[in-house]
């Protein structure tokens, strides 16, 4: 039997010392996947999206000036300040984060128009 706890710090303790190099990574910051992911979205100015994983935040970056609002939700609170911080930098005030896992998302159902996730699916 898994410990979800014990998972889930294991995996937040291996993430935050490297939330840095993740914002500013070449191989996560670009990809076909994220101008797919902005041409499937299109403009949805009534939309709320999820980023769920959302690391150091490249496709909340991208989803953001397309949608009202995007939350950027993941385990680990450093990636989340990388976020929020470069969110402020790039003038992106329709991002908000949130701390969780992916496995007890504690938002009502029916919260989000858009749901995406990169690169993070394989660890829940
Ligand atoms: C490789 S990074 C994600 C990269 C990012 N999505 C991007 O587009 O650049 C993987 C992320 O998944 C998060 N993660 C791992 N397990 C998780 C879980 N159970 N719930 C939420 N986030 C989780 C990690 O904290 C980490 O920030």
């Amino acid at each position: 039997m898994i410990n979800i706890d014990k998972h889930n710090t294991i995996v937040s303790n291996q993430f935050n010392p490297r939330a840095d190099a993740y914002l500013k990574s070449a191989v996560h910051a670009n990809g076909e996947d994220l101008e797919q992911m902005v041409r499937l979205v299109g403009r949805r100015p009534d939309a709320v999206a999820l980023d769920m994983g959302c690391g150091g935040g490249h496709a909340t970056f991208r989803l953001a000036p397309l949608v009202k609002n995007v939350m950027a939700y993941d385990l680990s609170e450093a990636m989340l300040a990388v976020v929020a911080d470069e969110s402020s930098r790039r003038g992106l005030g329709n991002v908000v984060t949130k701390l969780g896992s992916a496995e007890s998302l504690s938002c009502p159902s029916a919260s989000f128009d858009i749901v995406v996730s990169r690169y993070s699916v394989h660890h829940w």
